[in-house]
C-alpha cells in the first residue's frame, strides 16, 4: 500500500490566537478538496485551544504540539503535559526539533523519554533528526542520523515504532532558504528507512512515514515530495502563509 503523504505546518513562536480564525478561513477553503493528504497544524501552545475549537474535531486537519514535558504531572513549573495536550485533541507532538536541541538542551535521551510519554498517552511523536553543516561537510551525516535514531528510539517495540513519524530536517536547511536537493534528501531518507528496517524489520519500515523539513516552499515541494522515500513535509516559515501552505499541501496530492 502506498504511504499517505503527511504535511505539517510548524508555526514555531508565531501566531496569536486572534490570528488563527482568519488563517483557517483561507487555509480550509484552499484545501477543501484535499482528502488524500494528512494535514496537521502545529501552533504554539497559546493558540492550540483556539485552533482546536475552530477545527471542532474535523479529521481532515489535525492538531500537533511543538513540545511536551516528558513527565506526566506534578511540580514542573512552566511545562505542558501530554494529558493537557490530549485535552485539546492534540494528536501529534514534535520531539527533538533542532531548535530545541540547540537552544534548549534537548538530548536524544530527553527525546526518548518524551516519546515514551507521548505513546503512553496516545499522542504520536514526530521525531526530528538532522545533521549540521559542519557534520555534512565532514561526511558524517549518516552517522549523526544513526546516533539520533538510536538514542531516541532505543528499546521501542514494533507496535510503538508504527506510531512514530520521523522528520529529516538538516539543520543547515532550516530557515535558511537553502533546502536540501531532492537527491540529498532522498539519500538521507533511504538511509533512515534502511536503519528502521535493520532494527524493526521491513514490514514496519515500509509503512513508516519519513518527512522532509528545511526551507520547503510552494516552489520546491513537488520535486521533494516526488522522491520515493519522502512521505511528506514539515514546513516552518512557509506554513505561516495559509495560501503558500495550501499550495504545499496540493503538491503532496498523489497524481491520478
Ligand atoms: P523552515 O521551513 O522555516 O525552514 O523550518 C523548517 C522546520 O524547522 C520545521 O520544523
Amino acid at each position: 500500500m502506498p504511504r499517505k503523504k503527511f504535511v505539517a505546518g510548524n508555526w514555531k513562536m508565531n501566531m496569536t490566537s486572534s490570528e488563527v480564525a482568519p488563517y483557517l478561513e483561507i487555509f480550509r477553503r484552499e484545501t477543501e478538496h484535499v482528502d488524500t493528504v494528512d494535514i496537521t497544524l502545529i501552533p504554539p501552545f497559546t493558540a492550540l485551544a483556539k485552533t482546536s475549537e475552530i477545527l471542532d474535531g474535523t479529521q481532515r486537519i489535525r492538531l500537533g504540539a511543538q513540545n511536551m514535558s516528558p513527565e506526566l504531572k506534578g511540580a514542573y513549573t512552566g511545562e505542558i503535559s501530554a494529558t493537557m495536550l490530549r485535552d485539546l485533541y492534540v494528536r501529534f507532538v514534535l520531539v527533538g526539533h533542532s531548535e530545541r536541541r540547540r537552544l534548549f538542551g534537548e538530548t536524544d535521551e530527553i527525546a526518548r523519554r518524551k516519546i515514551i510519554t507521548a505513546l503512553a498517552t496516545e499522542i504520536r511523536p514526530i521525531l526530528c533528526i538532522g545533521e549540521t553543516l559542519e557534520e555534512r561537510q565532514a561526511g558524517q551525516e549518516n552517522s549523526v542520523l544513526e546516533g539520533q535514531l538510536q538514542g531516541a528510539l532505543a528499546g521501542l517495540t514494533k507496535d510503538q515504532l508504527d506510531e512514530i513519524i520521523v522528520a529529516y530536517e538538516p539543520v543547515w536547511a532550516i530557515g535558511t532558504g537553502l533546502n536540501a536537493t531532492p537527491e540529498q534528501a532522498q539519500s538521507a531518507h533511504r538511509f533512515i528507512r534502511d536503519y528502521l528496517a535493520k532494527t524493526w524489520g521491513t514490514e514496519v519500515s515500509s509503512r513508516s512515514r519519513i518527512l522532509y523539513g528545511g526551507s520547503v516552499t510552494a516552489e520546491n515541494a513537488r520535486k521533494l515530495l516526488s522522491q520515493p522515500d519522502i512521505d511528506g513535509a514539515l514546513v516552518g516559515g512557509a506554513s505561516l502563509d495559509p495560501r503558500a501552505f495550501a499550495e504545499i499541501v496540493s503538491a503532496a496530492v498523489p497524481a491520478e
